[in-house]
């Protein structure tokens, strides 16, 4: 018999405190039914819009411990399920993350999936339908997942391609929440809970975001996301002139041609 290293430590993936988290729409109810029919969740929405901060506060609500894999194009099917290492000259089977997740009945929450290899997103196939397994091969086990256990996959919608998009048979086993930058006043309010500067100022920089995200037709792939908006918050708030967060923390966070530069420069002298 293998010996398994490294079960879940559930204590680290906990999220003690309530996030803040201002919901947009009906997404707290519909990610709760969910969970509570064991169907698997996929959200989607741009970069810093809010995705990762709801999952916090959807664990937080669940009370389950919330596993985070961020995806990448080198992430195997055992960087996820797990693989044999070699301790002391014995082989040790070792946990993935998901497998962890499954085991310990906690949400594992794949971010950018889109970005993972394609065997990699077939393995959570079965575990996205009403089997609820996870097969693992190299140790010739399959797991059931338990009622606790829940499936998030996250993307981006604005950088998919014809060659990383989800395939129908993939996205087809979850209920779909897309997310968006709040409305005007939500996200000033968010600014100044994050950010730590005051409403009038907030109100501004969220103005400031929405006009770069009108950019998209002069080049601008994303404009700048609550994120971003946060940030400058919190530097204006530590005492840099507002012209400076805006050119750090915007501005140059978003482009480096020089025509998009120079408008995004503009904008912030005609709102501050
Ligand atoms: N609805 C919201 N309620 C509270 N805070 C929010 C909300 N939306 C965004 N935020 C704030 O914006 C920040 C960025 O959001 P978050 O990290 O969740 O973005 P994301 O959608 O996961 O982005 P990415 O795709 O780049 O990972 C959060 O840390 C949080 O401070
Ligand atoms: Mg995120």
């Amino acid at each position: 018999m293998n010996k398994i290293a490294s079960k879940i430590r559930l204590d680290e993936h906990r999220i003690i405190c309530e996030p803040f988290y201002l919901p947009l729409g009906n997404e707290i109810a519909i990610a709760s039914a969910a969970y509570s029919s064991s169907l698997p969740l996929l959200l989607k929405g741009p970069t810093g819009c809010g995705k990762t901060r709801f999952m916090e506060y959807l664990a937080w609500k669940l009370d389950r411990p919330l596993v985070t894999v961020s995806c990448h194009d080198d992430l195997s099917t055992s960087d996820l399920v797990g693989r044999y290492l070699i301790r002391s000259g014995e082989a040790v089977w070792t946990d993935g993350p998901l497998t962890m997740a499954v085991r310990s009945g906690a949400i594992c929450y794949l971010d950018e999936i889109v970005e993972a290899r394609k065997d990699t997103t077939v393995v959570i196939h079965p575990l996205a339908d009403n089997r609820r397994e996870l097969p693992i091969e190299k140790r010739g086990e399959l797991l059931t997942a338990p009622p606790e256990f829940m499936l998030a996959v996250s993307y981006n919608p604005g950088y998919q391609s014809i060659l990383k998009d989800l395939k129908p048979s993939t996205r087809q086993r979850f209920v779909a929440l897309s997310f968006d930058y709040p409305d005007l006043d939500r996200e000033a309010e968010i600014v100044v809970r994050e950010g730590g500067i005051g409403p009038d100022l907030a109100t501004s920089l969220v103005k400031l975001g929405r006009m770069t995200r009108g950019l998209k037709e002069s080049g601008l792939s994303e404009g700048a996301s609550t994120r971003l908006l946060i940030q400058t918050g919190k530097l204006i708030s530590l005492g840099i002139p507002v012209h400076e967060a805006c050119r750090a923390s915007i501005t140059e966070a978003l482009t480096d041609d020089p025509e998009l530069l120079g408008a995004i420069d503009e904008m912030v002298s005609s709102l501050f």
